[in-house]
């Protein structure tokens, strides 16, 4: 049984917390900017403070990249709903698996990850990086690519709605050091990555 830690305000940089599973706060699915001056307002960002991510600002985020909004469907599609996503999240302090069912951050790897998940140098300055990988087993190819880029792009709306920057990536992932890390096998595909933090 694994333990859950509620982190009511802010990312705490403690090692206690990044050590363990984090419980995130339910996502806030009504309100926000509304839709069309989120688009309007979409742009890619690649100069980021290291100010932390609120944790109720990184469950939105996770909630619009691969949540569910019904059931048993997600707010993406995927193709023959075949939810071959996973979308992993690379704090200053560790590295998550985000289980959507349980709104839960599961704990994958300790410590500062970032220099694995992107080559540029904005990654490792920004405090939330996502990697979007795909479950190439379940025979999906290259529509796997459309449904990494439906969910960046709600993570892009949502962020411009909350004032944050982002910027999805396909540069700078190396399958094999991905893989090692996040003990995965080679049916598990890196199709993006998308850095957001506060803009400088
Ligand atoms: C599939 C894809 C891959 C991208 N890869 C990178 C990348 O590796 N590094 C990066 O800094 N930006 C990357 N971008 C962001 C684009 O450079 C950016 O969207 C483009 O310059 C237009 O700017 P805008 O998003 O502000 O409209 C990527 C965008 C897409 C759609």
């Amino acid at each position: 049984m694994r333990t859950l830690v509620t982190v009511s305000a802010v990312l705490m940089l403690s090692a206690a917390v990044f050590a363990q599973d984090i419980s995130l706060p339910a996502p806030q699915k009504t309100g926000g900017t509304p839709l069309l001056d989120a688009i309007s307002a979409r742009q890619s960002t690649r100069d980021f403070s290291d100010k932390e991510v609120a944790l109720q600002d990184l469950s939105d985020l996770l909630w619009s990249a691969y949540g569910f909004n019904r059931e048993d469907k997600r707010v993406i599609p995927t193709p023959r709903n075949s939810q071959e996503i996973s979308v992993y999240v690379f704090l200053k302090n560790g590295v998550y698996l985000y289980d959507a069912k349980s709104n839960v951050l599961i704990h994958k790897a300790a410590g500062d990850q970032r220099k694995s998940v992107g080559a540029q140098d904005y990654v490792y300055t920004a405090p939330v990086n996502f990697l979007y990988m795909a479950d190439e087993s379940k025979g999906m190819g290259t529509a796997s690519n459309v449904a990494v880029g439906c969910a960046a792009q709600d993570v892009y709306l949502v962020a411009a709605s909350k004032g944050l920057g982002a910027v999805v990536r396909t540069g700078g992932l190396d399958p094999e050091t991905l893989r090692k890390l996040l003990k995965l096998t080679k049916r598990d595909v890196p199709i993006a990555g998308q850095t957001i933090g506060h803009k400088k």
